[in-house]
């Protein structure tokens, strides 16, 4: 093993852990094994946009980017950190929820020489990211690159453990997606049934490379309901009211990334996927705020202007002094207080917020059926 001389303890410590769940899988017969067999999943991989950038953006010659005062101001240390939102985002709430680490950006990851860096998975959400490479071609990491990125990784990984243990690593990974929103403000005209149908068969295209990457579990987020993003409201001057044609995309968006999810589990027997009905949940936050105790659900908490969506959220804008009775902390993105939510509900909900399984089934499971597929009855 290339990393035992030069790895610290905690990354070898890390290591160990792993590699014992792993072990598990290639001895079937072993008792203390099976028992172990609830454990947790290894780590998060992050595929997607601004709701789940970690700070990649920070890295790029870009005005897309979230890593200047007043973001951040409620994460540990009160300081910028390039998430797109005043503190924790859904990739930290989830690793917490699954027990492992929150994965650091990649483009930090990249630059470190730390060994087993790769160890605790790896975020490579980009703010502004679609799924077109023409979405904000030049200002984000598209998905596209995400991925080319993520194969790098997986050699990294090969080499270092090999090709069994990265496998094994990999396939007890949970691959959290959420993408689409920037490709859907994007939208040309030409047909909104052909624009769809350009984003799913891009984005199968992507999953299967995934997939082919080794990823097995799928947390896909879908769209919220883009056209009431407070900068979308707020284009409507007179009256503030959300962008129906935004909505009815991200409606049709959603409906196809479920069947095409649904499809892709038909092909390959061995994915399992959670899909959240994010547009659903927001529309519940909107039409229902007390019960979710938000008490703003229209206006940025930060920016100026009407709704404070006007100009982005920027050092000299103010911003509410309640946070967390803030659906939206800026024009485009969620505060903390509804990140936290959306996580709770994400992975211990039902359908249909959350379907088939929630995220807690899903990290289980595949570990599970695969011993149950081996193990021969005592
Ligand atoms: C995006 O660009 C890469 C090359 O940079 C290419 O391989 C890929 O097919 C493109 N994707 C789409 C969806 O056009
Ligand atoms: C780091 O990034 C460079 C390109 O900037 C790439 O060539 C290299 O493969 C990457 N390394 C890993 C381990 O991802
Ligand atoms: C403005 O509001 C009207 C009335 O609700 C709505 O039909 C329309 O879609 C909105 N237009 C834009 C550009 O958001
Ligand atoms: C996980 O995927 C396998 C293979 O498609 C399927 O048989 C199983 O029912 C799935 N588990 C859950 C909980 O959905
Ligand atoms: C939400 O905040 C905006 C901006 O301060 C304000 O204009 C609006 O009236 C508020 N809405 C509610 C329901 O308090
Ligand atoms: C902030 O808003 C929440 C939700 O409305 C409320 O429960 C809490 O008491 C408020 N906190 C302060 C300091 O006003």
């Amino acid at each position: 093993m290339q990393y035992s001389s030069k790895m610290d303890s905690s990354a070898s410590l890390y290591l160990v852990t792993l590699l014992s769940l792993c072990c598990m899988l290639f001895r079937f017969s072993n008792v203390a094994a099976v028992q172990y067999g609830s454990s947790q999943p290894t780590a998060l991989f992050v595929f997607g946009a601004s709701l789940l950038d970690v700070g990649n953006n920070n890295y790029l010659f870009t005005l897309k980017r979230c890593d200047f005062p007043h973001y951040g101001i409620d994460f540990p240390g009160g300081k910028p950190t390039g998430r797109c939102s005043n503190g924790k985002n859904i990739p930290d709430f989830l690793a917490d929820k699954m027990g492992v680490p929150s994965p650091k950006s990649y483009m930090s990851l990249n630059r470190s020489m730390e060994p087993g860096k790769f160890l605790e998975g790896v975020n490579f959400a980009s703010s502004s990211a679609g799924i077109l490479n023409t979405t904000h071609k030049g200002l984000c990491i598209p998905l596209d690159t995400q991925i080319d990125y993520y194969s790098f990784v997986v050699e990294d990984l090969e080499e270092s453990m090999g090709i069994v243990w990265t496998k094994c690593f990999i396939s007890n990974s949970i691959f959290i997606v959420n993408i689409g929103s920037n490709d859907v403000q994007v939208y040309d005209g030409t047909g909104i049934s052909n624009f769809v149908s350009l984003l799913i068969s891009t984005l199968e295209g992507q999953l299967e490379r995934l997939y082919n990457l080794g990823a097995r579990k799928f947390a896909f987020m879908g769209l919220e309901p883009v056209g009431c993003w407070p900068a979308l409201r707020a284009v409507n001057k007179s009256t503030g009211n959300c962008n129906s044609e935004v909505n009815q995309i991200s409606v049709r968006y959603n409906e196809q990334a479920a069947v095409l999810l649904h499809e892709m589990q038909s092909k390959h027997a061995d994915i399992n996927y959670s899909f959240f009905n994010t547009y659903g949940i927001f529309t519940q936050y909107i039409n229902d705020p007390q019960t979710y105790g938000f008490g703003n659900v229209t206006a940025a908490c930060c920016g100026m202007g009407f709704l404070r969506a006007e100009i982005a959220c920027n050092p000299l804008a103010s911003y509410c002094s309640n946070r967390t009775e803030y659906l939206f902390w800026d024009g485009w993105h969620q505060t903390e207080a509804t990140a936290k939510l959306l996580v709770n509900t994400a992975f211990d909900g039902s359908p249909p917020d959350v379907f088939p399984v929630n995220v807690r089934q899903l990290s289980g499971i595949g570990l599970q059926a695969e011993i149950n597929a081996h193990v021969t009855p005592l």
